[in-house]
């Protein structure tokens, strides 16, 4: 007998491993995928990567993809089946991710060892989501084009458990869904001394005031409302105690946007605020760009391949269209790579209005959504 999909689940959530670390929940997948008789291909992306072939008939091969890693996060649920592991916790549902790539690799094998699957699947259990970029690196290790084990794919679906969403429900929206994350730092330069002695210093934090005022006219004077955007200055840090003007201040945040057209505005402009706002209060300035994961953009025809399949398997009622969120995704690349589409799926229980959120001490994914995630994989690979 398999062992059944709640218990991977919660053991998977008992151990969670950070990105490029999932040695265990590795070897996990790997068990059941041999167990199942699946193809696979492990030790891709660092290491803990694996690439699973299920062959169909002569429909047009596609992928299924899976995170499988968690946060660097202490759990407080409480729950029997909680994070063992200090400070380590699946607070973003990829144990459920995970569990329900496994599910859809049992159906898929029975369905190929009938006859009855109409092509090809490759299901990617990638590392390393949450900041490492693992989907770029099972992209550039050829999981798409055929080079790792069985053939090209023509095109992919990925999910996310959604807390606000209620269970049995899902939601996608054919374009931009997730948003570009970049972050920058930035530190502005004057020249320190006596707190009683201003004329005689060039004062950081007066000019890091002024740069952080001028800021909030980027997105609001600066970005096509209808493309909208986010620029947000989350930490400032200068000075030691209250007689000194210090040397410098140091500032980080971040900018989020849909369209590309409106990151470029949201980088130049910030630029030109904070280099010149600083001169005007006689202070230098630099900046670092840290690129974060590109627009999760859902191709157009994959969106409604995806639509189609879990309507007819679902009920239309049950598919929601949703507003792009601006939190970031590194299926982002392969969507760069090939047509690809995002979609979501309800975790809130019903009879409730609220879940704790993803990234949340209290999060769980909830065990009644693996099967509703492993039927919206099916309908699009197995209809
Ligand atoms: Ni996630």
């Amino acid at each position: 007998m398999p062992t059944p999909l709640v218990d991977i689940r919660h053991d998977l959530h008992q151990h969670p491993e950070l990105g490029y670390e999932e040695h265990r929940t590795s070897e996990v997948v790997q068990r059941e995928l041999a167990e199942a008789g699946v193809a696979f291909k492990s030790g891709l992306a660092g290491g803990t990567g694996v690439l699973a072939h299920v062959p169909g008939g002569d429909a047009p091969p596609l992928a299924l993809r899976a995170d499988m890693d968690a946060l660097p996060i202490q759990e407080q649920t409480g729950l029997p089946y909680a994070s063992a592991t200090e400070g380590r916790m699946h607070a973003c549902g990829h144990d459920g991710h995970t569990t329900i790539l496994i599910g859809v690799a049992r159906e898929l094998a029975e369905r190929s060892k009938t006859g009855s699957l109409p092509g090809d699947v490759t299901l990617i259990f990638q590392p390393a989501e949450e900041g490492g970029a693992g989907g770029k690196r099972m992209v550039e290790e050829g999981c798409l084009d055929g080079s790792v084990l069985g053939p090209p794919v023509t095109r992919i679906f990925g999910l996310h458990g959604w807390p606000s969403l209620p269970l049995g429900t899902l939601a996608s929206r054919p374009g931009p869904i997730l948003a570009c994350a970049d972050g920058f730092e930035a530190r502005i330069t004057g020249k320190g001394g006596h707190a009683a002695m201003p004329h005689l210093c060039v004062d950081p934090v007066a000019a890091a005031a002024a740069v952080i005022q001028s800021a909030q006219h980027v997105v609001s004077r600066g970005v096509d409302p209808v493309q909208g955007g986010v620029l947000s200055i989350t930490r400032i840090e200068g000075g030691t105690t209250h007689n000194i003007i210090p040397n410098s201040v140091f500032l980080q945040g971040t900018t989020r946007f849909l369209e590309e057209e409106a990151g470029v505005v949201l980088h130049e402009r910030f630029d030109r605020v904070l280099h010149e706002v600083a001169a005007a209060h006689g202070c230098e300035a630099s900046i670092d760009w840290k690129d974060g994961y590109p627009v999760t953009r859902n191709d157009a025809d994959a969106f409604r391949e995806w639509d189609d399949a879990v309507s007819a398997r679902f009920g239309r009622e049950s598919v929601q269209t949703m507003a792009p969120v601006m939190g970031g995704e590194d299926f982002s690349y392969y969507g760069q790579a090939i047509p690809a589409c995002f979609f979501t799926i309800g975790l809130l229980p019903e009879g409730q209005d609220f879940m704790p959120s993803l990234h949340h001490p209290n999060f769980d994914f909830n065990d009644d959504a693996i099967s509703v995630g492993i039927n919206a994989f099916l309908a699009v690979a197995a209809p």
